[in-house]
């Protein structure tokens, strides 16, 4: 089976490989589109992370729950970087993206390396400029540390391991799902989550030059989408306070209610349950 009938297969039968880089899609005229939605954003992140990365003599990246190393694979195929090591616990998903660098002449630049990253040894991952920690954070609790959230609460344990990447990274493009009962042992209103995300990526010693719903960035656009819902808006300053008096569920009912009666009301309904944040 030749590349192109393979990576069809695998867009049919698996989820490992969500984007093609685009230089596959010209030369193998196979458009990932045609095969996949974008569900999860990813090319608005990384467009996202493109801009706010260019131009800050970046070189190398460490990409956490990789997959299969579109975003490296693609800053590097576009010079962005020089360098890129992905970490996954998927070996299949890294082999497909093994298998699309060598592809592209650049499996010199980029390793891909199984592991279960967990709080105890990200601390041994290489350094690098930049990491990337996209879509992974949320998940401990459930897939990983799984005690040690469960013990002392996601807001704490999250605290602790930004602070790990603060030591090591000089710049962090994290994105975080706020979904459903995602992130775990994490008992803030929906609404607040990205303000009190912002609240943790400082704590850890991190500045937020940047944040933004994805979906918001797939309707709006980089500027507009910026600080949407993390700015200390009246409304969001007043959710604050009746969380800390009266509690979660009050202020979700309020933030749900308010929000159906706005008839300006625009969503990206799969796409806003993403935030990303740029930290240095
Ligand atoms: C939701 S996907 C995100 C993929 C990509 N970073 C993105 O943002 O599109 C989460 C990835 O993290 C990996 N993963 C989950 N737990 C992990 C762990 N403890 N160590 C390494 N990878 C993990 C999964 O295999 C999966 O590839």
């Amino acid at each position: 089976m030749d590349l192109r009938d393979e990576i069809i297969e695998g867009f049919k039968k698996s989820n490992e490989y969500r984007r093609l880089p685009k230089r596959v899609e010209r030369q193998l005229n196979l458009k990932t589109n045609q095969y996949k939605n974008d569900d999860f954003g990813i090319e608005i992140r990384y467009n996202l992370i493109k801009n706010k990365l260019l131009n800050s003599g970046i070189k190398s990246v460490v990409d956490l729950g990789g997959k299969s190393g579109f975003f490296s694979i693609q800053m590097l195929d576009e010079n962005i970087i020089s360098r890129a090591c992905v970490y996954d616990v998927s070996s299949n998903a890294l082999k497909f993206g093994n298998k699309i660098a060598k592809y592209l002449g650049l499996e010199n630049e980029i390793n891909f390396i199984e592991k279960k990253l967990s709080i105890d040894n990200i601390n041994n991952i290489p350094n690098a400029d930049v990491v990337l920690c996209l879509n992974l954070i949320h998940h401990a609790g459930v897939f990983f540390d799984i005690d040690l959230v469960g013990e002392r609460g996601w807001a704490e344990y999250a605290v602790d391991f930004l602070k790990i990447l603060r030591k090591k990274y000089r710049i962090a493009a994290v994105s975080v799902g706020f979904k459903g009962k995602k992130p775990v042992n994490w008992l803030i209103p929906n609404r607040l989550r990205p303000v009190y995300f912002n609240k943790i990526a400082n704590k850890a010693g991190w500045k937020v030059v940047y944040d933004a719903n994805v979906g918001d960035l797939s309707l709006f656009g980089e500027k507009i989408a910026c600080g949407r819902r993390t700015k200390k808006t009246p409304y969001i300053l007043s959710l604050e306070i009746i969380y800390r008096f009266m509690g979660y569920n009050i202020v979700n009912k309020i933030s749900k209610t308010i929000e159906k009666l706005n008839p300006k009301k625009i969503d990206n309904e799969k796409l806003s349950k993403y935030h990303i944040f740029i930290l240095k």
